[in-house]
């Protein structure tokens, strides 16, 4: 059986059956919501039920509380609709220009650019064309049915995919970036997924000034958004925030220098947590402090923020409470870990 689920601001709707979450109902029907780890991390799937009942399956008190479901809060990768519905979410789009597509790649190169960070660079079959925004993911497919996600951190166009991938201890897969995995290996990716990318158009804020933040890897979904704007010829005043524990974490400093020279309006202020080298002209401490510490009110900026869970939860709710951002005009992808229960 299945239910009509209508999605606020409208008009989109679309058919989900009780066994579908209600994010790839969406995603199957072409509609673009927000989301990113699809498996109830990272809170950018939260909507709001206004009318019908929903099963919040295996939803996590830690991202969609007791209160919050009482108030009508949903996770749509994690609810499943039991009647018809009316869902209030942040955006909705079509998503009918860029499919999501399984694909073999090989492995081009490896280049290890700090002690846990290594650039993987992919090539794509040269027959199949792959599409994605600046700023998207792709899952890699491993053998065992699970799946492991990684931003793409170049912009669109050509036929090779860079990855920037941190060393987990013990990891599945990243440990095998680093130990066992070589050039001319083939591995099976699935994308372009998420919803982080540019906001262009004048309705949805295109035309504010952006602040970037990044800690550790989270630098490539950045990276391929400055590259994507440089291709474009977008020029809306931007400050890079880059945070790491220490220099090498910077892995890609000299790159963000450079774009400070030639991008005009674009500002790099590199942020060291933990071991501050000796004569270091930048900033100190936590990233999302930096921005607070320049940037007291944000009330007329957009955030495009990409790193760990907790530095994301942190940024999103200081910049709201303390510099007056808008909810709407946070975007983040929160790199939380993978589970085995992903769509
Ligand atoms: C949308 C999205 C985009 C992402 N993009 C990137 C990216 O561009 N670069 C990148 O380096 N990572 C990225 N990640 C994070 C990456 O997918 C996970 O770290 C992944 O679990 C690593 O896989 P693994 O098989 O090596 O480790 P797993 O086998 O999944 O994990 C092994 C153990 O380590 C823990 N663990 C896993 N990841 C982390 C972590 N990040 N920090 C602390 N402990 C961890 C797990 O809880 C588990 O106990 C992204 C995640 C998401 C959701
Ligand atoms: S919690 Fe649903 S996409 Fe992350």
């Amino acid at each position: 059986m299945s239910f009509k689920v209508s999605l606020f601001p409208g008009p989109h709707h679309f058919d989900a059956t009780a066994d579908t979450t209600l994010l790839q109902a969406a995603l199957d029907a072409h509609l673009l919501v927000p989301y990113g780890c699809r498996d109830g991390a990272c809170g950018a799937c939260k909507g709001r039920v206004l009318t019908g009942e929903v099963d919040h399956g295996r939803s996590p008190e830690s991202t969609l509380s007791t209160t919050e479901r009482e108030q009508g809060g949903v996770l749509m990768c994690c609810a499943h609709a039991r009647s018809d519905l009316s869902i209030e979410c942040r955006e909705v789009r079509s998503a009918q220009d860029i499919p999501v597509r399984k694909l073999p790649c090989r492995v081009a190169s490896l280049d290890k650019v700090a002690d846990d960070v290594m650039i993987l660079k992919v090539k794509l079959p040269p027959t199949e064309e792959f599409q994605f925004r600046a700023g998207q993911y792709i899952d890699f497919l491993l053998p065992d049915g699970q799946r492991r996600s990684f931003s793409i951190a170049n912009a669109p166009g050509g036929d090779t995919l860079e990855l920037h991938i941190r060393q987990i201890p013990n990891g599945l897969f990243t440990s095998k970036v680093f130990t066992s995995m070589k050039p001319r290996d083939i591995l099976r990716l699935e994308g372009p997924l998420g919803s982080f990318f540019l906001r262009e158009a004048p309705e949805q804020g295109g035309d504010k000034p952006i602040i970037l933040l990044a800690g550790g890897t989270g630098f490539a979904p950045i990276k391929a958004i400055v590259e994507y704007m440089q291709a474009q010829g977008i020029h809306r005043p931007t400050t890079l925030y880059w945070g790491a524990r220490n220099r090498a974490g910077l892995y890609m400093h000299e790159l963000a220098e450079r774009w400070q020279q030639e991008i005009p309006g674009f500002d790099y202020r590199p942020v060291i947590s933990d071991e501050v080298p000796d004569g270091w002209a930048g900033h100190k401490g936590l990233v999302h402090h930096a921005v607070i510490k320049d940037w007291p009110d944000l009330s007329a900026h957009q955030v495009y923020a990409c790193g760990a869970p907790a530095m994301i939860d942190a940024a999103r709710a200081d910049f709201m409470q303390t510099c007056g951002l808008p909810e709407h005009a946070f975007f983040a992808d929160a790199f939380s870990f993978a589970s085995d229960n992903k769509l």
